[in-house]
């Protein structure tokens, strides 16, 4: 038979945009202004920016350098490098394919969002209120009806389908070219809005200024277990966002040419993201600030992360806002849909190439393969809040239990045996050749060698035992 052609990006920019797009998700916009707000502003942020600096540079390398050296996505890559590897791949393959059914129907709930604030624009009809919970009851009354949030997950599948079949050059570039500088004007936009809001002052200081109330107790002591605890929930958020241990990054890297410096990218998609979700910050949490004030809720509790946050406290928000509400409405959630988008796109592929390269599929057929089950998998999370709502999971709901199989348990599991098999038994030589491979020099060599060898599993076993213990709430780990 003769063998396909692998892929490639037309160049180092299109790579590093259509990373940068994968990281850029529902993970900068309802994750991290939340945790940044509960675990002390500017604080948590130094820990954050040390974080991907350090653990998040050693596993992204690792995982682009995995994919470009082995010209395979994650399901076959480990293979590659060593017999007796393959389950790793498979183990990894298992994460995206459980996340996009999830993430495509929470990208339904988006669009949904986004037709209602159209609406609301140009009709001048508030749909949901600033008073009496309304916006809770259009929330949940959506996300209970029978058929809706199916139907409009099903848009979702579908157009992300399109763009995954047309390819990587034609789909995934071009619709990243189109879609991320809409979603970085529409963040800068919204930002210098509420940034130039009456009153934002005291929101952007919650935000932005260090406090040291994520690191001692109540009566002023530091304490290394909150240290601990702060230092975890960071690295949780880091690899949410940043797209680790997913096989995006291996995917994406087996389309990357050999000339191109796999360091500078990691960096450069490292600022992206976290600017992107500095931008959120601003976007969300002084707004959520001075509503929280005039309604007299605590600052806390209107800052939950989440589907609650996003889709009941913002819509509250911006009804406060007057007239201009539902245009702000509606140009967050168009930037919401754009951000959901590349990610899911990114996630289909990685499921995708998995089985182009295992079956040795054309990219048709194993699109229309992948989809029919990605679909049929979004069916429990479609209906998990309605028609299927007594039906749970270790006491979660469809869509939590898969969000919570995969970001606290897989994830940090796949992380953590990627580093051992790479600081161990392929020797982190093996990348650090790979980052050389064009003619380029890896500055970070040693430095590098030592984080994958010891300290990257070492965090992985704390990630996952603490992640554990939150979901199942053992020892009062409530973030
Ligand atoms: N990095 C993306 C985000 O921040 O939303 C993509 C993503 C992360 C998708 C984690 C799904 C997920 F569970």
């Amino acid at each position: 038979m003769e063998k396909v052609k692998r892929a490639s990006w037309s160049g180092q920019v299109a790579f590093i945009l259509a990373a940068a797009a994968s990281a850029i998700g529902l993970g900068n916009l309802w994750r991290f202004p939340y945790l940044a707000a509960q675990y002390g502003g500017g604080t948590f942020i130094v820990i954050y920016l040390a974080l991907v600096m350090t653990l998040g540079f050693t596993l992204m390398l690792t995982e682009i350098s995995v994919g470009r050296k082995t010209q395979q996505s994650q399901l076959t890559a480990y293979t590659c490098l060593s017999r007796g590897w393959g389950f790793l791949g498979f183990l990894g393959t298992v994460i995206p394919l459980l996340i996009v059914p999830y993430y495509c129907v929470i990208g339904g709930w988006v669009i949904y969002y986004f037709k209602a604030y159209c609406q609301m624009a140009f009709t001048g009809v508030n749909l949901m209120g600033e008073s009496a919970n309304l916006s809770g009851e259009f929330f949940s009354s959506f996300i209970s009806s029978p058929f809706a949030p199916f139907g409009y997950g099903v848009i979702f599948i579908f157009a992300s389908s399109a763009v995954i079949m047309l390819g990587v050059k034609n789909g995934i570039e071009k619709s990243n070219l189109v879609m991320m500088p809409i979603l970085f004007l529409m963040a800068i936009l919204i930002s210098v809005y509420v940034i130039t809001m009456p009153g934002s002052g005291d929101g952007i200081k919650y935000y932005l200024v260090p406090n040291m109330r994520c690191l001692t107790t109540a009566d002023g002591n530091f304490s290394i277990a909150l240290l601990g605890k702060t230092l975890l929930g960071a690295t949780g958020q880091m690899f949410y966002s940043l797209s680790l241990a997913m096989g995006i990054m291996i995917t994406y890297g087996s389309y990357m040419k050999k000339g191109d410096s796999i360091e500078k990218c990691v960096r450069r998609i490292e600022i992206f993201d976290t600017l992107v979700a500095l931008l959120a910050g601003l976007m969300i949490i002084p707004v959520v600030y001075l509503f929280a004030v005039k309604t007299g809720t605590p600052v806390d509790e209107a800052m939950k992360a989440g589907p609650g946050l996003m889709f009941i406290t913002l819509p509250k928000v911006f009804a406060s806002l007057g007239s201009s509400g539902a245009y702000v409405g509606m140009a967050f959630f168009l930037l919401v849909i754009f951000a959901a988008a590349t990610s899911a796109i990114s996630l289909y592929e990685a499921c995708v190439a998995s089985v182009c390269d295992l079956l040795k599929l054309e990219r048709k057929a194993a699109t229309f393969f992948t989809g029919a089950l990605i679909l049929s998998l979004s069916t429990f999370s479609a209906l998990g809040y309605g028609a299927w709502s007594k039906v749970t999971l270790f006491g979660m709901q469809f869509l939590d239990f898969f969000d919570f199989i995969t970001n606290s348990v897989l994830m940090p599991i796949v992380a953590g045996i990627t580093c051992i098999f790479v600081g161990w038994v392929i020797k982190p030589r093996a990348i650090i050749d790979e980052c050389e491979a064009g003619g380029t020099t890896m500055k970070a060599k040693a430095f590098y060698s030592f984080m994958v060898r010891y300290l990257a599993p070492a965090l992985m076993v704390a990630l996952l035992i603490s992640e554990v213990c939150r979901a199942l709430k053992i020892g009062g780990w409530s973030i």
